[in-house]
């Protein structure tokens, strides 16, 4: 049995021939998903705009000629439901977003518009398409009322968020929790036949962010500019990840939605073991180290606008009863970014080099 047929079975085999429709395709995560599912034998569809960034891992990846692709607004309800009406998708994976927290502040409107109703929308659309089974809302680990304090949060903890963002996401929370109960309520699974839940993620980082006011994209942005990278907040700790733990997290999870019903029709956490839970700059020092020569930081001591100093996931739940864990530490995934991205500037075929990082995950 070789490699390729071995990473197909993953996830029980189910991913095979399936119907996914990923929305946010063209963005960072969305691309390494496509990517994923096409690796698994999916058959996957994406909405989305068209890549918001110059260069993208969507282009990059030449993600397009691997995928059927819809670009449209998640907020254009005809079109969604039109598209969805033609692909009749199996499995939903929703990721379309105003993802950025301090773009948040500037839009504070398109954000609430696409991250709330964005949500609503694609919930309608899955209550009008009889083939859907399974839905799987990306929300965000800042959807959480955010304490300041050091203890982890728990699924069963309130729906808060400070800033635009992080409350759009919560937001996004409460719908996705009234839908379930009004629409897909797990007591009447047999009448409907469709299993909903969200997924809160922590910081995630990778190969193909190019984001602005994310930390690994301005530190590659300030390589390649041979400047120092600017970081803010250099003591907010949060909870890095690289970007193949949530998104597996994300696979085990709409599988399970898919095979077994209801029972997994609730929000999870999926972030990274205790000791990669980590401040700004305590990151930028161990990126600045591993990257080598040309590579340094600096304070930005203007005034910034909020963002929480402590967040932490608690994955005690995703790990007992979905059996997902973390695999790669922040220092494996430090590295396997810092391959990439030295990959990129030496003009590789990022395609290639995107998919042995993600046979090397999954060969763990
Ligand atoms: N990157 C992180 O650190 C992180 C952490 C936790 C959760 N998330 C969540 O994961 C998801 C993906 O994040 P990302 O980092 O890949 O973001 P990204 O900004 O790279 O991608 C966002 C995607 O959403 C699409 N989109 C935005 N507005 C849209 C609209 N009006 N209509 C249709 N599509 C639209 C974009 O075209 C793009 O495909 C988001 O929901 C985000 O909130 C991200």
């Amino acid at each position: 049995m070789d490699k390729m047929v071995t990473i197909e079975t993953l996830f029980g085999g189910i991913y095979k021939n399936r119907k996914v429709l990923v929305t946010g395709h063209t963005g960072f995560k969305g691309s390494w998903l496509c990517l994923i599912l096409k690796i698994l034998g999916a058959d996957v569809y994406g909405y989305a705009l068209n890549p918001h960034t110059n260069p993208n891992l969507f282009e990059e990846a030449q993600i397009d000629k691997l995928i059927t692709s819809f670009f449209g607004d998640i907020l254009d309800r005809e079109y969604l439901d039109k598209v969805m009406s033609e692909v009749q998708p199996e499995i939903v994976i929703h990721m379309a977003a105003q993802a950025i927290v301090r773009e948040s502040y500037k839009l504070p409107v398109e954000t609430f518009s696409v991250n709330v109703m964005g949500t609503v929308h694609i919930l309608e659309a899955c209550r009008i398409t009889p083939s859907v089974k399974a839905i799987v809302n990306v929300t965000t680990d800042k959807c959480y009322e955010n304490k300041e304090w050091h203890w982890c949060y728990r699924e069963n903890e309130p729906m808060g968020g400070y800033d635009p963002y992080s409350n759009s996401k919560g937001c996004s929370e409460l719908v996705t929790s009234c839908y379930r109960n009004s629409f897909f309520n797990s007591e009447k699974y047999t009448d409907h036949g469709v299993s909903l839940a969200s997924a809160r993620a922590g910081n995630v980082i990778g190969g193909g962010d190019w984001a602005d006011d994310r930390l690994i994209p301005d530190f590659i942005r300030a390589i390649v500019k041979g400047e120092k990278v600017k970081i803010r907040s250099p003591f907010a700790i949060r909870p890095w990840q690289h970007v193949m733990e949530p998104l597996s997290g994300y696979l085990i999870l709409a599988a399970k939605l898919y095979t077994e019903g209801s029972k997994y029709a609730e929000g999870w956490n999926f972030g990274p073991d205790n000791n990669d839970v980590q401040n700004v700059e305590w990151i930028t020092k161990k990126i600045c180290k591993l990257w080598g020569k040309g590579a340094s930081y600096s304070v930005d001591t203007n005034p910034q606008p909020h963002e929480a100093n402590y967040l932490k996931l608690d994955c005690s739940k995703a790990k007992a009863a979905l059996g997902w864990t973390p695999k790669w530490n922040i220092q494996t995934a430090l590295i396997s970014i810092i391959e990439w991205n030295k990959a990129f500037l030496n003009g590789k075929n990022m395609r290639k080099v995107t998919e042995e990082q993600i046979n090397n995950y999954f060969s763990l």
